[in-house]
């Protein structure tokens, strides 16, 4: 008999729906499947979205490319993972499935445009689509799983014990505030080592940039905000000062670097930070002429962790619309006002 490409690729999609249905039907451990948590700037977010069975999820379209290079690259069996299938908004990470056999993991993603996975399976989305995420055993390459996963595209808006995250950030603003409670204990360790990363690229060009204000609790915050209101009245401290429970700073992912006032204005070290902070993974927050838009006047020392690969994409939309002044507002289609 003769065996023509399109039969090969027949069988291997044949292949590929009848080994999907085996590891499908797999006894993944309920509150693991059920669940997609996303990592976040060091957090892990459970998603509150309410969840679906797998008759209500859609089966991925899955491209030619894809399943040839799912079935005929590798026959993956013999690894169970606590999810086989993921949504993921663009920007935002995944974490990482859980592996129960052990294996040395190497893990790899069939579409790198569509969204990336790390050395440990964290998968972060890149752009609208669908692919395929794979763990095999570095000693065995038949050894393996996958998951099937969709990238949307949106603002994602999830709220869970009273954080609201938009595109996996961690949102204090006007419109979305913090609860009292909120306390993270300091700097996230993730911003602190971002930071200092930060000040020693600054130092390498003659920059020196410091620490003035970092976590502050909702009391701090409330200490503060009263005070400019009894000094400036309360319409005034609401241009530079944020009530209490809506301010970043309480988050412990913003900074406030070197002179706190307009005097930092046009300063080596503003101008360094505006260029390069989004290369450790922040953010000028309250950029010059957004006030409309950020709810605060200019504050040029204020920067933003949201995470390298955030910074970075962030950056590329600041290019692309051609405004170095882009808010993060603007960036995530998301209001700053109080109610
Ligand atoms: N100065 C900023 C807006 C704050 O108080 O958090
Ligand atoms: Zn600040």
């Amino acid at each position: 008999m003769k065996v023509t490409k399109s039969k090969i690729f027949a069988a291997a999609v044949a292949l590929l729906f009848a080994f999907s249905a085996v590891s499908c039907g797999k006894e993944v451990p309920k509150t693991n499947q059920d669940s997609t948590s996303f990592n976040i700037s060091g957090g892990t977010v459970e998603n509150t979205e309410p969840t679906t069975t797998s008759a209500d999820v859609e089966e991925p379209e899955m491209t030619t490319e894809t399943a040839t290079a799912f079935v005929v690259g590798k026959k993956l069996s013999g690894v169970t993972l606590s999810y086989e299938e993921a949504e993921v908004y663009i920007g935002q990470t995944l974490t990482y499935p859980v592996v129960y056999d052990t294996i040395e993991e190497v893990w790899s993603s069939s579409d790198e445009k569509i969204a990336t996975v790390d050395s440990v399976g964290n998968i972060t989305g890149k752009a609208e689509g669908k692919c395929i995420i794979s763990v095999v055993d570095k000693n065995d390459d038949t050894k393996g799983a996958e998951v099937k996963v969709t990238v949307k595209k949106g603002t994602g808006i999830e709220t869970t014990n009273g954080l609201t995250y938009v595109g996996g950030i961690l949102i204090a603003n006007k419109s979305y505030s913090l609860p009292e409670s909120y306390n993270p204990g300091g700097l996230t360790s993730e911003t602190y080592s971002a930071f200092q990363e930060l000040v020693e690229g600054a130092a390498k060009d003659g920059i020196s940039i410091y620490l003035s204000s970092g976590f502050r609790s909702y009391e701090l915050q409330s200490q503060i905000y009263n005070n400019y209101v009894n000094a400036y009245g309360q319409a005034t401290a609401d241009t530079f000062s944020a009530r209490p429970g809506y301010s970043e700073h309480q988050t412990g992912m913003a900074i406030d670097v070197n002179i706190i006032d307009d005097s930092f204005t046009g300063t080596p070290e503003a101008i360094w930070l505006e260029a390069h902070c989004n290369e450790y993974g922040f953010i000028l927050r309250y950029p010059y002429g957004k006030q409309d838009i950020t709810g605060y006047k200019y504050e040029p020392w204020h920067i933003r962790y949201i995470g390298k690969d955030n910074a970075k994409a962030f950056r590329e939309e600041a290019d692309r619309r051609d405004d170095v002044n882009l808010t993060l507002e603007e960036y995530l289609d998301i209001d700053s006002h109080y109610n």
